[in-house]
């Protein structure tokens, strides 16, 4: 792997000391959305997967337990040991790899289906990583992306979500709108076949916090910028307090796009 740019590092050390928290408890080892994001899409009965940015493996181990022969990789060590652990629990054979999203050690044309969750939102590139992703898909291969978005045309909202998640976990790099992964995908031959967003609900800011060790002061300037949020951002977010707790919605993007 070549040297880690700023923002991998950043990655890194950030999901290096919180991997823990991505194990089978975690709301991600739901794959709900994965299973509705890939229904209507024709895909082979076997073949390569390549999850990119595996965290847990949640994904990773669903393409698998459909018949897949899947590479899960991350940037993070540690993530890739948890993902080696539930494997062996559940029985699922896959292999791992550490490398970054932006450059992806693989021949053209490898892989069946390249799929990537909830982690496109901390990529340094996220051209670079479709780039990457289209090269190493077959003809006819799958693009599979869910990350967490912001609507387009709305940058002042954009904007409050960006500082407020860079507070929280200064990995963070920013959500891109559905319009803007769409046309990188037709930049680089991926045809978008499905692309929209569902509200996924953030149920308690202090669950949030911990999920990603904020520090204490950080989370005073979250709880500002909450309380000073201007109109955009509850309009798009829906900011909210239920029983003491405070709470938001994501658009959660779920984007399938295929190599011609
Ligand atoms: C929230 S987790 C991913 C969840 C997982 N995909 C799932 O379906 O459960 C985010 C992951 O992105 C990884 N990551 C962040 N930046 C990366 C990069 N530039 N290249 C590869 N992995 C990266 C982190 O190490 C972390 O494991």
């Amino acid at each position: 792997m070549s040297e880690l740019n700023e923002t991998q590092l950043s990655s890194r050390e950030q999901f290096q000391r919180q991997s823990a928290n991505y194990g089978k408890s975690h709301i991600l080892a739901n794959v709900a959305d994965v299973e509705v994001a890939l229904g209507g899409i024709a895909l082979p009965r076997e073949g390569r997967a390549l999850d990119v940015a595996t965290g847990g493996g949640h994904t990773a181990l669903y393409l698998a337990s459909r018949g897949f022969e899947v590479t899960a990789s991350d940037v993070t060590p540690a993530m890739l040991e948890n993902t080696e652990k539930l494997a062996a629990e559940r029985g699922i054979t896959l292999q791992t790899a550490l490398h970054v999203a932006e450059e992806l050690p693989y021949a053209d044309a490898t892989f069946e289906i390249v799929s990537c969750r909830v982690a496109g939102h901390h990529f340094s590139d996220p051209a670079a990583f479709v780039r990457e992703s289209a090269r190493v898909l077959k003809p006819n291969g799958v693009f599979l992306l869910i990350d967490g978005s912001v609507p387009d045309g709305e940058p002042e909202a954009e904007e409050w979500i960006h500082r407020l998640e860079k507070l929280r976990d200064p990995s963070h790099g920013r959500f891109l709108t559905p319009g803007k992964w769409s046309s990188l995908c037709e930049a680089e031959g991926l045809a978008v076949v499905k692309c929209g967003t569902t509200p996924l609900k953030q149920p308690d800011l202090e669950w949030y916090f911990e999920t990603a060790a904020t520090p204490p002061d950080n989370r005073r300037q979250v709880r500002e910028l909450i309380a000073s949020a201007p109109e955009a951002a509850h309009r798009v977010f829906q900011i909210a307090e239920e029983d003491g707790k405070t709470t938001w919605w994501w658009p959660r993007l779920a984007l399938v796009a295929r190599k011609s």
